[in-house]
């Protein structure tokens, strides 16, 4: 079996951070959520993967290289433009060849791992295999409808009225079967290639669907809410440890300094990180904070948060649900006149009190 990872896309809900960066590379606890989609395909036994990129291979490929450190072989497959999940397994129809494969989503976050569905995968042999999870309000997800006996008998991009509350999970997998759906699929809508619309076409022509219902906790990072709750979970379960130096500081509960990472005269209440070279100082930093490596946080209050490396927060309070991008700088505006003065990118969120 192959897999096939998902990690080009425009990424316009987490806008102004992708239009520099991959989205995927967004880190949670300080490594990249698609670290953790790696891990888990490596232990499944999966060795052979194909990366879909885009417009930030560059990047993608130095943070992940030849796939060594996850015991994976990685080749690199080109997308020339985002033009949809499907698209992207019609342009690695090469590099899959005859194999069964898990494609997964580069920016979904899935607690407990893909084992158990990989080897009921291997065991059954459907045609393809969704994963489905109980959600609130299915309206804006992928839907699927279930007969008795838990076969896939419809599938739904985003309903008006959705048919059932199981919303599709970014991991599937697939026979060659879904080739012959692929290539006969057309534009959505939205003009992109579904991969829905690749698992509706696979039922309509007596194909096998299976699915797997988790309970465990997913989450597609696509927007700002979801990875800072990413991070929440992540840092809720991490074991805490010192490498770095602390002069004069409070480290209450789960506190991680990586190697190089300074705290002085400052508070830190865990579950947090603070990144290797990183240097916190006459400041706190509250519950589910992940600060990035090279970062200065001086005189400041932050929590809830996650700010990316060589980011700069100097004498603010306080800072909190936000998500702050590589080199930033944030500091307080004189006194007078009063008065907010701000360089802000393409589509940034702020939001000031006054
Ligand atoms: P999405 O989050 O569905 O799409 P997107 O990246 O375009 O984001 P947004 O909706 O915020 O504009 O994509 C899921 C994953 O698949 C993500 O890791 C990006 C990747 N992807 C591709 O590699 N190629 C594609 O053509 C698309 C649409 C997504």
């Amino acid at each position: 079996m192959k897999a096939l990872v998902l990690a080009g896309g425009s990424g316009t809900r987490l806008r102004p951070i992708t239009h520099t960066s991959a989205k995927q590379l967004v880190p949670v606890a300080n490594k990249p959520v698609l670290f953790y989609g790696l891990e888990a395909i490596a232990a499944a036994g999966v060795r052979e993967l194909g990366i879909v990129v885009g417009d930030t291979q560059a990047e993608i490929e130095a943070a992940v290289g030849d796939g060594s450190a996850f015991g994976l072989q990685v080749t690199y497959l080109r997308q020339d433009a985002p033009l949809g999940l499907a698209h992207a397994v019609l342009i690695a129809r090469d590099f899959l060849g005859d194999d069964d494969f898990v494609m997964y989503l580069g920016d979904n976050f899935i607690v407990g791992g893909i084992n158990d569905l990989v080897s009921r995968f291997v065991q059954a042999k459907p045609d393809a295999q969704i994963m489905l999870t109980q959600v609130g309000d299915p309206r804006q997800f992928g839907v699927a409808e279930l007969d008795a006996a838990g076969r896939v008998i419809g599938l739904e991009e985003k309903p008006q009225r959705p048919k059932s509350d199981l919303a599709l999970v970014g991991v599937y997998l697939f026979t060659p079967a879904v080739h012959e759906a692929v290539a006969e699929l057309k534009p959505s809508w939205r003009g992109e290639l579904e991969i829905t619309d690749a698992i509706q076409w696979l039922i309509d022509h007596g194909r096998h669907v299976e699915s797997t219902t988790i309970t465990g906790y997913w989450k597609d990072t696509g927007n700002v809410t979801d990875m800072l709750e990413v991070n929440r979970l992540v840092l809720e379960h991490l074991d805490a440890e010192t490498h770095g130096v602390c002069e004069d500081s409070e480290l209450i509960g789960r506190v991680t300094l990586q190697p190089g990472a300074r705290v002085e005269r400052s508070r830190i209440v865990g579950p947090a990180i603070i990144g290797p070279g990183a240097r916190v100082s006459d400041s706190y930093v509250g519950p589910f904070t992940s600060i990035g490596a090279d970062c200065v946080i001086d005189g400041s209050e932050i929590e809830y948060s996650i700010v990316l490396p060589r980011a700069s927060i100097q004498g603010v309070r306080r800072i909190e649900a936000s998500l702050i991008g590589h080199d930033v700088e944030v500091t307080p505006a004189p006194n007078t006149p009063r008065a907010h003065r701000l360089v802000l990118g393409d589509h940034s969120k702020v939001q000031i009190s006054s």
